[in-house]
């Protein structure tokens, strides 16, 4: 990923914050997700008054990757003020396309990087069918 690339997936992350439906906690997440040729898939949060059927951005975003017909990802930007770290669930899904993918922490408030990390890091051991 170039600095041009990781840059514009920043931006693209703090843009589709925006959208996120998220009337009950108030709390924006954006994602965007580059993959090995160069295309950027986005997502947010989707709230919904029954809570628990809540979507996180990061696992819109694998959707929206996976339905345009990519599966090889090179990194991921998760924007939020302040930045969060994926929730258990999004990780287990984001590990099944990646599990080395690095992660980037964004700050929505100031539009900075706050953490570099990755997929191994972030949920080592995962659960790996084997039948
Ligand atoms: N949320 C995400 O979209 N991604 C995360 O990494 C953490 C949590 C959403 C779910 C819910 O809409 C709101 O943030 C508060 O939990």
């Amino acid at each position: 990923m170039t600095v041009a690339q990781q840059q514009q997936l920043i931006e693209a992350a703090l843009a589709v914050r925006q959208q996120a439906h998220a009337p009950y906690s108030k709390f924006l997440v954006g994602a965007a997700l580059l993959d090995d040729q160069g295309a950027i898939h986005i997502g947010c949060n989707v709230e919904n008054a029954s809570y628990g059927l809540t979507i996180c951005a990061e696992r819109v975003a694998i959707g929206a990757a996976v339905a345009a017909g990519r599966r090889r990802f090179v990194a991921i930007a998760i924007a939020a003020d302040p930045a969060v770290s994926p929730c258990g669930a999004c990780r287990q899904v984001l590990a099944e396309f990646a599990p080395n993918l690095p992660v980037l922490l964004v700050d929505a408030n100031t539009s900075s990087l706050v953490k570099e990390t990755t997929m191994a890091e972030l949920l080592p051991l995962r659960f790996e069918f084997r039948s």
